[in-house]
């Protein structure tokens, strides 16, 4: 037996600019990564080469058979300078769209993935009331970028960015994440509306979530952490053409917060309990509160067995196709990620990636995982 998706969903792989291009010297990530005492545990330096190497990037998404390539926009690279935009980021980020479209690769592109530019940063960033327009000026520079893409994605996880903004900030500031989500919600707004005029047919934003189970008798706290964590961002955008989908784990709510992973629980390289449930219920969850299509944007496992990523995505695609046989729009699925990459303050110990990655050579292999999502993709199916 076999579960076949419907006619027209499409499979990607995804990555972000920080994560993969490398030496990117002038946002407030880097800055953050040399600070004395940094929480990262590595510096990103080259990272996956991939500012050079997209053309390389976006061919093996096209040899594995998949539809879209979803990426992102580096801000700090397109506009260096306030109100000074660089032309030739932009011409970069231009060809990687033609590159995507002229394999057969939809490109859906991400305007903002964590990292903003050191000048931004240094007006206080997203706990700064300029921080809105400052976004939206930077999205008025991409109508060449943009104007062929089909779906954008304007702010990565706000929901996850608000509770870094103090960090990310220069100097770092007291924590203050209801005021960076107005915010990233403010921008997200403008954003639409600028990214729209481009004639982008689908924009909306990307929700980190959960599967947010409860202790037995703690359900009450158990959906107050769900609400604070992606509940009233979900209510946020019930206006957006779509609603992206980040999912891979579940937590666990007790009377005193979250209850890690017991001894005898399978966890991932990153710490987190192996639960592919979680994105069929993200999914389910996310269509209920805005009655929007679901975009996959992102799903996949830290793990150095293969096998196991293989397992968990299938397990995960599963739970995903009942929910659509449910009736859950589900338009597409992108698996996180394309390539091994820089994983934030892990550093490049976690492993994602459909493709391995040399860290001296920057050589690019194709795991047993690439190969079966590529069969995933071409039958768009998967075993019952
Ligand atoms: C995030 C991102 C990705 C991560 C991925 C794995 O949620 O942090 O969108 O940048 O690498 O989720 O942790």
């Amino acid at each position: 037996m076999t579960l076949t998706f419907p006619e027209g969903f499409l499979w990607g792989a995804a990555t972000a600019a920080h994560q993969v291009e490398g030496d990117n010297t002038g946002n407030d990530v880097w800055a953050v990564e040399h600070r004395p005492g940094s929480p990262f545990s590595e510096l990103s330096l080259r990272a996956c080469d991939s500012y050079r190497r997209y053309r390389e990037d976006i061919g093996l998404v096209a040899e594995l058979g998949l539809g879209a390539y979803r990426f992102s926009l580096e801000w700090s690279r397109i506009e260096p300078a306030p109100g000074s935009f660089d032309s030739a980021a932009l011409a970069h980020y231009s060809d990687m769209v033609q590159e995507c479209l002229a394999r057969g690769v939809r490109p859906v592109v991400t305007l903002h993935h964590f990292t903003s530019p050191q000048w931004f940063a240094r007006d206080g960033g997203w706990l700064s009331p300029g921080s809105p327009s400052q976004f939206a000026r930077f999205c008025e520079s991409l109508s060449n970028v943009l104007h062929e893409v089909p779906v954008v994605c304007t702010i990565n996880e706000p929901n996850v960015l608000d509770e870094q903004a103090h960090l990310l900030a220069d100097p770092v500031q007291p924590a203050q994440a209801s005021l960076a989500r107005s915010h990233l919600l403010r921008a997200h707004e403008l954003a639409v509306d600028v990214v729209k005029g481009f004639g982008v047919a689908e924009v909306g934003l990307t929700v980190s979530m959960e599967e947010v189970r409860a202790v037995p008798g703690e359900e009450d706290a158990a959906e107050a952490y769900r609400y604070r964590k992606q509940g009233s961002l979900l209510e946020r955008l019930r206006d957006d053409d779509f609603v992206g989908v980040q999912a891979y784990t579940a937590v666990l709510v007790g009377r005193d917060g979250l209850v890690p992973p017991a001894a005898d629980e399978r966890t991932t390289q990153t710490g987190w309990r192996v639960a592919p449930s979680a994105l069929a219920s993200a999914v389910r969850e996310a269509a209920a509160v805005t009655g929007r299509p679901v975009h996959v944007t992102e799903n996949g496992i830290a793990t150095a067995d293969d096998q196991q990523r293989i397992d968990y995505m299938t397990s995960a695609l599963r739970g995903l196709h009942y929910a659509i046989e449910d009736g859950v729009d589900v338009r597409s699925y992108f698996a996180w990620s394309l390539l091994d990459n820089y994983e934030w303050m892990h550093g490049y110990g976690p492993t994602f990636g459909l493709v391995a990655v040399d860290r001296q050579s920057f050589r690019r292999q194709v795991k047993l995982s690439g190969a079966w999502f590529a069969g995933v993709a071409r039958t768009a199916a998967v075993p019952a």
